[in-house]
């Protein structure tokens, strides 16, 4: 396979079998949606994550239009989030994503994608429920 030469098989997984893809509610108080873009390419990803009581990530969808890594690494990061507290999917660093899915130099800003993506996510999710829960530092 010609992508096998430049993608590692984790990516690979993922852009084959892409976890949680699809749409959450928008107009649902509980759901935080971020969309953002990459200015190097012009890709494009969207992340909702769904928030219960406590500040936690309950469900977590995406769709992206964009190259295998940027799938690959949306793919993983919902699976990441899922669980996870608002505060600690923040700390989620575009390398650490790379790392895991052994991505190129080159490819460094898809992964970047899905870290602006998660952190537009709980900014959204934030705004909305205005003060209602404000865990710890606000999203950037
Ligand atoms: Fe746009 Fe990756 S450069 S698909
Ligand atoms: Fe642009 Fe991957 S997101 S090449």
């Amino acid at each position: 396979l010609y992508a096998k030469r430049f993608y590692h098989e984790r990516v690979i997984d993922h852009y084959e079998n892409p976890r949680n893809m699809g749409s959450l509610d928008k107009s649902d108080s509980t759901v935080g949606t971020g969309l953002v873009g990459a200015p190097a390419c012009g890709d494009v990803m969207r992340l909702q994550i769904k928030v219960d009581d406590g500040g936690k990530i309950v469900d977590v969808k995406f769709k992206t239009f964009g190259c295998g890594s940027a799938i690959a690494s949306s793919s993983y990061i919902t699976e990441r989030v899922r669980g996870m507290s608002l505060d600690d999917a923040l700390k989620i660093r575009n390398t650490d994503i790379a790392k895991e899915l052994c991505l190129p130099p080159v490819k460094l800003h898809c992964s970047m994608l899905a870290e602006d993506a998660i952190r537009s996510a709980i900014k959204d999710f934030r705004t909305k429920r205005g003060g209602d829960i404000i865990h710890g530092a606000d999203a950037k």
